[in-house]
């Protein structure tokens, strides 16, 4: 028997696997099944291929094991606790393709890590931010042009961080459209195989021509500056690939089940709209409250204690960030969206070695674009009931695939 593998069959069909299904009263909540387990921080979990590992799902463990260097994020060494989305029968990850340091351990992730953190500079985030106030505000005016009944999501949630990528990476204008066409295929949960295929090819090459016109000419960009470090061709267009792939949907789903979050919650939405300075902090809530990131895996490369648990080598760890997030030992009333709560030492952005490079940045877009578009449309509010909302269920981040709204026309 391989490491990992349990000699108990029957003790592993047995145990429960991953409940994915978010609460249908509430699709902010996550599954009843995950948050009743809040007296037990971590339990035995059946994987997909058949394996037992590992379920997280108190605050504190969670944090353990995220900061602990025994536990492995290489993607060869990960177990999946769901079916991969569209890709059913595939139970092993293959390692991580060159450049994608998410799936790399100390010391190969660290020189990449140091690489990257020096280049989001505070000078580059300030230099964003005021990209963002004036990008938002043009998505504004699309809105306001085509409403008053338009999907945010394509209007709003999607181009603000897409635009703010292309900034980041140093994308032309003139490139931008194509750019995005294909970036916006590549994670259309709707868009069939082949047509995602043919995106990520397309992006692949764009990538390609993108690092070789910042070689022959930088300009003041991330990836410019990076061309002048030791990553090789084939590195610096992973690191752009996996600076989109993270910068990209998992922001757009914040600021769009975001949106429906507040819009489900009018004491919230009006008390932000009557004070716009509660963004920092409605921010921190809705990423705390919706956990859109979610779960994260690592693999135990050796045996761990953790909270009184013996975790084997070879074992997989699910970590539950909705759940660690509603921990009531950690968040009171958790399952309460409360914008004047602290709801910092949430883990939406992760723990650890691995926490997320573009947190900065996401919290700028979103404490920009929330408090413009509740000025902006005072009067905003769902075109359809809530019910009808389409939410994006087998994903990797959560969220809505469009969020029909509406307003009063002046
Ligand atoms: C890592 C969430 C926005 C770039 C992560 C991780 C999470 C996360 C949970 C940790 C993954 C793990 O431990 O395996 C989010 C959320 C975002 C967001 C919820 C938006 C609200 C961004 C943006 C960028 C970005 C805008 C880039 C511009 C990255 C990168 C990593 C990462 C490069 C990998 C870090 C590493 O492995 O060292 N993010 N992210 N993220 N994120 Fe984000």
């Amino acid at each position: 028997l391989a490491e990992g593998a349990t000699t108990d069959a029957t003790a592993a069909e047995e145990l429960p696997v991953l409940p994915t299904d978010r609460r249908t009263d509430c699709p902010f909540d996550p599954p009843a099944e995950l948050t009743a387990l809040s007296d037990e921080p971590l339990r035995r979990l059946r994987y997909v291929d058949g394996r037992t590992g590992w379920l997280v799902t108190g605050h504190a463990a969670a944090r353990a094991v995220l900061s602990d260097p025994r536990f492995s994020a290489r993607y060869e060494l990960l177990h999946l606790p769901t079916p991969m989305p569209g890709m059913d029968t595939v139970t092993e990850m293959m390692p991580a393709p060159v450049g994608d340091f998410l799936g790399l351990d100390a010391p190969e992730h660290t020189r990449f890590r140091r690489l990257l953190t020096g280049k989001f500079t505070v000078r580059r985030m300030r230099q964003l931010a005021e990209r963002v106030a004036r990008f938002t505000d043009e998505c504004l005016d699309a809105m306001e042009q085509a409403g008053p009944t338009v999907d945010l999501v394509e209007m709003f949630a999607r181009p603000i961080p897409a635009l703010m990528i292309c900034e980041l990476l140093g994308v032309p204008y003139a490139d931008r459209d194509r750019f995005q066409e294909h970036v916006a295929t590549l994670f259309d949960q709707a868009a069939d195989v082949t047509a995602k295929a043919e995106a990520f090819e397309a992006v692949g090459r764009f990538m390609g021509e993108l690092v070789a016109a910042k070689r022959a000419e930088p300009t003041d960009d991330l990836l410019s500056d990076l061309t002048t470090s030791d990553l090789t061709e084939e590195e610096l267009i992973g690191v752009g690939g996996v600076l989109l792939a993270a910068g990209l949907d998992t922001t757009a789903n914040m600021l769009g089940l975001g949106t429906f979050a507040l819009l489900s919650n009018p004491d919230q939405l009006s008390a932000l709209s009557a004070d716009p300075g509660l963004a920092e902090q409605t921010v921190e809530e809705l990423l705390r409250y919706l956990s859109v990131a979610d779960p994260i895996l690592r693999s135990a490369l050796e045996d761990v204690e953790v909270e009184g648990r013996l975790i084997k080598a070879g074992e997989t760890v699910t970590v539950s960030v909705q759940a660690a997030n509603r921990d009531p030992r950690k968040f009171p009333g958790p399952d309460r969206l409360d914008i004047h709560r602290k709801a910092t030492g949430h883990l939406a952005f992760g723990h650890g070695a691995h926490q997320c490079l573009g947190q900065q940045l996401a919290r700028v877009e979103m404490a920009v674009a929330f408090p413009a578009l509740l000025a902006r449309f005072p009067t905003l509010r769902l075109a359809v009931p809530p019910h009808e909302v389409p939410l994006r269920d087998r994903a990797n981040i959560y969220g809505v695939i469009s969020l029909p709204v509406t307003w009063d026309k002046e």
